[in-house]
């Protein structure tokens, strides 16, 4: 088989500094593991508008079509904020998840024990929690049209819309119920079919899709607020949770809290199988580009790292590497090592960005 090939997109903000982190986790498969990858790197976000005057060059684009994984750092920060919205760093994103038709967003949420005392709810809520959150990434109100700014009866309106086609939430579902079946067997899906007419669609189509293919799985319906409060009150009653586009953002989000930090959490935004079989897929980490710590070394790169042992898992068939990079990772912080943003009030000295990849790499080789 030829060597898989990678396109590496760092972005903006700590984007640079916690993919630093995972090319050194990439070298070590090629080296240690005879996993070579064939990478490439490139500009998405405020650097890419910086030099070309547009968040992601078709070129780009066009190379991220072709490649078996992209994997993304984080775009965005304040010195893009007055830009024109459409050449804004996070129009990079939505493009490439829109033209690589992505759209199955994989979000899990895993407290490893070690970090259990340091969520912002008890540890007996927390921990041992590993659910997974199906955000459709290509429809819904992020790209529902009409769109935009207008004038009305001598007022500016903004207008966004949310739809969805019977089609866009069949795929998703079938995402959700083939990942429960690898799982606990469990789906919830949320919307609010209370007061929206697409939520009402999406849980008829759900319901359908459950019927008539996934009737083993368990299926239960919750309206989106209702979820939100569950996943802090007890998030261990959850397995898959499948949601549109902006509920999913904000639920991840959330149970991001529940695992620690946000430099926790890695993500796979997934579409259909190319013709080798993989399916078109970008990783990348559901934080920001962190302005208030870039530069600084302050950064968590595990989010980042976790979405390669994604990759790994999800782009090359390779779930036993996966497990061994996601077991580093619970070795290391077991064993103390926290960034910044895993400092609880006890106290201690904090690792760098580097020294936290470093630690890793240390535990990939004690693995061997
Ligand atoms: P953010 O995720 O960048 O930061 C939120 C908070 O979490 C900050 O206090 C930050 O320091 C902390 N944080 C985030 N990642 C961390 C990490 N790896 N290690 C330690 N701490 C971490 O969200 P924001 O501040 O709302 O957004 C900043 C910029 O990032 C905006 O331009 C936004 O649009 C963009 N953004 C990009 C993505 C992406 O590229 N996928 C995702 C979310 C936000
Ligand atoms: C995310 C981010 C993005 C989103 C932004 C940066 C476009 O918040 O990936 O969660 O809203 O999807
Ligand atoms: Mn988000």
């Amino acid at each position: 088989m030829s060597t898989p090939s990678l396109l590496i997109l760092p972005g903006d903000g700590i984007g640079p500094e916690v993919m630093d982190e995972v090319t050194k986790v990439i070298d070590w498969y090629g080296a240690k593991r005879d996993l070579p990858f064939d990478v490439s790197t490139d500009l998405v976000g405020g650097c890419a508008y910086d030099k070309h005057g547009t968040p992601l060059h078709d070129d780009t684009m066009a190379k991220a079509q072709e490649v078996d994984a992209v994997l993304l750092g984080a775009v965005g920060g304040p010195k893009y904020d007055d830009l024109d919205f459409s050449v804004k760093p996070e129009r990079g994103l939505l493009r490439l998840r829109k033209e690589m038709d992505l759209f199955a967003n994989l979000r899990p949420a895993q407290c490893f024990d070690a970090l259990a005392d340091f969520s912002s709810l008890k540890r007996e809520v927390v921990a041992g929690l590993d659910i997974m959150i199906v955000r459709e990434l290509t429809s819904g109100i992020y790209f529902g049209e009409p769109r935009g700014i207008f004038e009305e009866n001598g007022e500016r309106v903004g207008i966004n819309t949310q739809r969805y086609t019977t089609s866009e939430i069949d795929r998703v579902a079938r995402a959700a119920f083939e990942l429960a079946r690898r799982r606990s067997g469990k789906v919830c899906s949320m919307e609010k079919a209370n007061v929206m007419e697409s939520g009402i669609l999406w849980r008829e189509v759900v319901t359908k899709v459950h019927a008539e293919s996934y009737a083993d799985v368990e299926l239960s319906h919750m309206y989106a607020d209702a979820g939100a409060m569950q996943l802090c009150r007890n998030p261990k009653q959850f397995d898959v949770i499948v949601t549109d586009n902006l509920f999913g953002d904000i639920l991840s989000d959330a149970a991001a809290m529940l695992t620690g930090s946000l430099g926790m959490l890695p993500s796979a935004s997934l579409g259909a199988p190319m013709a080798n079989g993989r399916p078109k897929a970008l990783y990348e980490p559901v934080h920001g580009s962190a302005p208030d710590i870039a530069g600084q070394g302050k950064a968590n790169p595990i989010a980042c790292i976790l979405s390669f042992a994604m990759a790994l898992r999800y782009s090359f068939d390779q779930g036993d590497e996966a497990t061994r990079l996601e077991s580093a990772v619970e070795a290391v912080l077991a064993g103390g090592a926290r960034t910044p943003d895993l400092m609880g009030p006890e106290g201690g000295t904090p690792l760098t960005t580097a020294q936290m990849g470093d630690a890793i790499i240390k535990a990939l080789d004690a693995s061997l």
